[in-house]
């Protein structure tokens, strides 16, 4: 059973223990943190969803519309008075496995999402962290990715791809970090 999430998930599994400890660092109860994780989330989430858009994602999961999270993002940080950043450049989603693993990276981003959406004090908008999904989104998904990726070399391509979009994230969360350091 999705085994193609199973490879990724374990050949991803050091780039979300970065991310897990650089984003850890940000206290969502802190305001002014909260603003600075919520500008590097946009930075990097409106860059990998404009390129699956351009690459015709729509196409290949008919879904992906009402999965993006680009608008909540933005609403968050406008209802808090802040800008919506300028987007970084996202790595060439130019294969179906290389958006497969860029896709399996924010649509998974959801669960530790939720998690941290409880550290959110009340009163603060969390339209991105708190963004439900129908119930079996999840499991959709993988169903998804385990049949647009039935090769090794398919899930090989799409595990680079995943690794390069935390590394998106990674830089994103740098650059705000040592702005607010
Ligand atoms: C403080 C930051 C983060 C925490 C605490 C965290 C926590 C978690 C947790 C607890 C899960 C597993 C949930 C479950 O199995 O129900 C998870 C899964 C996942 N997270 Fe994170 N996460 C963080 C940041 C991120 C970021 C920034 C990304 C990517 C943009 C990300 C991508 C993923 C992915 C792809 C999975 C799915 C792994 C799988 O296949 O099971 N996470 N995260």
């Amino acid at each position: 059973m999705h085994e193609a999430r199973a490879a990724l998930r374990k050949g991803t599994a050091a780039d979300h223990g970065r991310l897990d400890a650089l984003f850890g660092g940000f206290r969502l109860s802190n305001p002014q943190d909260y603003r600075a994780f919520l500008t590097a989330h946009a930075m990097a989430l409106t860059a990998v969803e404009q390129a699956l858009d351009a690459a015709g994602f729509a196409s290949t999961l008919e879904d992906w519309p009402d999965r993006k999270r680009g608008d909540a993002v933005a609403a968050d940080l406008s209802a808090i008075g802040e800008a919506m950043p300028t987007t970084l450049s996202a790595p060439p989603l130019d294969t179906s496995a290389a958006q497969w693993g860029a896709a399996y990276v924010i649509e998974g981003s959801r669960l530790g999402g939720a998690l941290l959406a409880r550290s959110v004090p009340e009163g603060m908008p969390k339209s991105y962290l708190g963004s439900a999904q129908p119930p079996g989104s999840w499991r959709k998904f993988l169903d998804n990715l385990d049949k647009a990726l039935p090769l090794p070399q398919d899930v090989a391509h799409a595990t680079e791809s995943a690794r390069a979009t935390f590394g998106l994230f990674e830089q994103a969360g740098k650059m705000v970090r040592g702005a607010t350091d």
